[in-house]
């Protein structure tokens, strides 16, 4: 079974294929590959699952090759980069070649980056091979690296030519990788879609145990709210900063943790946490609600605190740089219930430092 999704961009239109055994499928990612050469980007955990796979059914038609680099957040950056870049005018690669990312979000951000740069841009594939890159990052057509002074700061707007979501990938995810996953599928309920939300609450068990079916359900439901979202406004101008809810406080955690420390979707879980402590404050959010978004980030193996290594103080600096901030003002993502996120400069500084003092009191 595969389910088709599509992202409404006029010329910049492309399908989202879901489903088991994708990767095998040799005319589904061949019909998306416009020349014969093809650079395929992976890493060093992914390569030996799923490379071959993958070549396998290239290696008849096209002149492939293939970059490894090494896995880990940290090495989303300049530097790693460049081995992309290296190995495309080492070997010639022209403006002909298509790029394709196999790997998890860091490696589908790098390679949609290095894509959007190469000789001025070069068509590129995403194959998703995380429960969050496939329910989020492959979408959309951000594309970035990491400074030292913040998250995703060295960055395109670059779509690719499809993405194809093999769902076997997800049984070699190991279970805390999934539950980051789990994070962003949670984000869209509290976004603008309660019932998702609710589905999710009764799920939540079965998505942990990897009910597959569940599992291919949740990604085709996260991918299509997405997929709508992106299709109003590509380039966010508006309402696309919605799914930013919890980044300006979770970026902040991963920036100064450390790129690698905490997952990427374990510091969004606690930043929505933060942001839901702030719609609560503002009493745009009753109790009973957050309490219920928390029991659900909780069930999914998520983190609900922030580390104890952070301050206010790393909050507030690191926080100022986001790319939501507007004229110096820090512009969150805030709930007025679930399912009801709103972008907002509105909130007051002084119930935004009560947050961050009740998050980072490490001793309450
Ligand atoms: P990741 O790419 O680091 O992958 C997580 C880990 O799983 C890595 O160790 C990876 O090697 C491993 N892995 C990948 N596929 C596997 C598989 N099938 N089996 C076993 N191991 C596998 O992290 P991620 O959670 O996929 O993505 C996080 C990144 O995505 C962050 O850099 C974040 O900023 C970015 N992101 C981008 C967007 C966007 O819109 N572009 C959205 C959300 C997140
Ligand atoms: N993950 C946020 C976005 O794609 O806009």
């Amino acid at each position: 079974m595969m389910k088709t999704l599509t992202v409404t961009l006029e010329d910049r239109s492309y399908p989202i294929y879901i489903g088991s055994g994708l990767l095998s499928r040799t005319k589904l990612l061949a019909q998306h590959i416009q020349n014969k050469e093809v650079c395929i980007v992976t890493n060093t955990t992914v390569s030996p699952l799923y490379l071959k796979k993958l070549t396998a059914s290239l290696a008849d038609n096209f002149h492939c090759e293939v970059v490894v680099l090494p896995d880990g957040e940290q090495y989303k950056s300049l530097t790693e980069l460049n081995q992309i870049f290296d190995q495309l005018l080492r070997s010639q690669f022209s403006r002909q070649v298509t790029l394709i990312a196999l790997g998890g979000g860091v490696i589908g951000d790098m390679t949609g980056f290095a894509a959007a740069c190469y000789q001025r841009g070069v068509p590129f594939i995403q194959i998703p091979t995380t429960l969050l890159s496939q329910v989020d990052s492959s979408v959309g057509g951000k594309t970035a690296v990491n400074h030292a002074l913040g998250k995703n700061m060295i960055g395109a707007f670059y779509q690719p030519e499809c993405v194809i979501a093999d769902t076997n990938t997800l049984n070699t995810l190991d279970d805390r990788q999934l539950s980051s996953g789990l994070a962003e599928v949670i984000k869209y309920g509290l976004i603008n879609d309660f019932i998702f939300f609710e589905w999710l609450e009764k799920n939540i068990e079965k998505l942990r145990s990897r009910d597959e079916n569940l599992l291919a359900e949740a990604i085709e439901r996260s991918c299509n709210n997405k997929a709508i979202i992106v299709a109003k406004d590509e380039r966010e101008q508006g309402v696309r900063a919605l799914l930013n809810l919890g980044h300006t406080f979770g970026h902040a955690i991963e920036t100064g943790m450390g790129y690698g420390e905490v997952l990427h979707g374990e510091a969004i879980a606690i930043g929505m946490m933060m942001a839901v402590d702030l719609s609560l404050r503002l009493r745009w959010l009753s109790a009973p609600d957050a309490e219920r978004i928390k029991q659900l980030f909780v069930a999914a193996g998520l983190p609900v605190e922030v580390p104890s290594e952070m301050s206010e103080t790393d909050f507030m600096s690191l926080m100022a740089v986001d790319k939501k901030v507007q004229d110096g003002v820090i512009r969150l993502v805030l709930l007025k219930g679930i399912g009801q996120a709103v972008l907002s400069d509105d909130y007051g500084a002084s119930l935004l430092s009560e947050t961050l003092t009740h998050y980072t009191n490490h001793s309450k």
